[in-house]
């Protein structure tokens, strides 16, 4: 274990930032023009490019964006839509934005993402969307969303927070549904701090996307201090100030350029991970399905409790002790708070992602780690489930 003469500290995330994101900022900082500009509307270019959609709307955070595109499909007061439990709270937020309901689904055990029975059974006269969550980059089975979508008429929006880049049946996430959202939060896969981006191929949805993330003024209102801007615009709707920004796109599009370098490395990570962890009987390792390829943003490691004498708070504190920072992903919304006081929701509620949460965890997995530090998260982990087995 540690050698307790060197203080070794994994973190759970370090962000790859290299020379080229400071080259990229720099050139921003120097041209005098810091918010959304012509910088935002390149990166918006290439994204769209990058993933294969037809629009890419730059927006101030994956909530940002989840919430134009519900306000963009309509989503209204009294109105009910479907999320996973095991999510984090932003994508269920957004639903009470409206004054709608978020209906929790539960979740498939190999995979963790939305359980597609469950969506259905929980399916009313009331429900307009369902935003199906890649958990840890896993694709959902989109294919029967899509199904269950076309039959009861309901709207898909993905929550892509976690899956840039990934893959279902070929195609890159971006591409399949009415509107998808990424994050580009500081621990994301691509981050510019804080940011996200929502794509389609859908004209009107992504006009009004754009209207709306700017005060709901005219399309182009963020050229009106610049030249070939005019002075004047007009205010269609009460929108929001959720606009992204040029220092922003510039650390996007320095991220961008290594986002499959990245990839690549976080697959590796992952690799050596499950090597060194699946034939360990405390452990169950993340199993990727063969129609799918994941991003990677989320290692997630089970842990088998009837083989150990220690809870999965406790198997977390020693790793801390170790130097090696993990997360958890996540508490299910059914047992927070609000969404108990607010909906009703009550522990036991869905069980499948109860029973999963007790014994996940997140390990570190980013590109900046070393090959020390890898090998010292694998000889850690092996070495606490050894000493608390039973
Ligand atoms: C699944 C999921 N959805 C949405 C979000 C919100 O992203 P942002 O912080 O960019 O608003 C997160 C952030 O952690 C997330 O994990």
């Amino acid at each position: 274990m540690k050698d307790s003469s060197v203080a070794i500290n994994i973190p759970f995330h370090r962000a790859a930032l290299g020379e080229e994101e400071v080259q990229s900022v720099s050139e921003v900082i120097r041209s005098g023009w810091l918010t959304m500009g012509a910088k935002t509307v390149e990166f918006e270019r290439q994204f769209a490019s990058y993933i294969g959609a037809k629009y890419a709307i730059a927006v101030s955070s994956c909530t940002a964006g989840l919430h134009l595109a519900l306000e963009a499909i309509g989503i209204a007061e009294g109105d009910e839509v479907l999320v996973p439990t095991t999510t984090f709270t932003a994508t269920a937020e957004v639903v009470t934005y409206f004054g709608a309901r978020p209906v929790l689904v539960d979740v498939d055990q190999k995979t963790l993402n939305l359980d597609v029975a469950d969506a259905e059974r929980k399916v009313t006269a009331r429900t307009r969307a369902i935003i199906p969550v890649h958990f840890g980059g896993q694709p959902c089975d989109l294919d029967a969303i899509q199904a269950l979508a076309d039959l009861r008429h309901l709207h898909v929006v993905e929550d892509a927070a976690h899956a840039l880049p990934s893959e279902y049946h070929g195609k890159r996430i971006g591409t399949i549904s009415e509107l998808t959202v990424f994050s580009f939060y500081a621990t994301k896969t691509l981050c510019t701090g804080e940011g996200g981006m929502v794509t389609t191929d859908n004209e009107a949805y992504a006009q009004r996307i754009q209207m709306m993330r700017l005060h709901g003024i005219s399309r182009d209102a963020w050229k009106r201090y610049s030249a070939e801007g005019s002075w004047y615009y007009e205010v269609i709707e009460a929108g929001y100030k959720y606009n992204f920004t040029d220092l922003q796109a510039a650390l996007g599009m320095a991220q961008l350029a290594k986002c499959g370098a990245m990839q690549e490395t976080r697959r590796s990570i992952a690799e050596r991970y499950t090597r060194a962890f699946s034939s360990n009987p405390s452990f169950e390792v993340p199993e990727m399905l063969p129609d799918r390829t994941t991003a990677w943003h989320l290692y997630v490691l089970r842990l088998r409790l009837e083989h150990l004498r220690v809870n999965r708070d406790a198997f977390v504190r020693e790793l801390a002790q170790a130097g090696v920072s993990v997360s958890v992903h996540f508490i299910p919304l059914h047992l927070h708070s609000f969404y108990q006081r607010a909906y009703g929701y009550k522990k036991g509620d869905l069980l499948v992602a109860e029973a999963q949460y007790h014994r996940c965890l997140s390990l570190p997995i980013y590109p900046g780690m070393t090959e020390e530090e890898v090998q010292y998260v694998i000889s850690t982990v092996i070495e606490l489930a050894a000493r608390f087995s039973k």
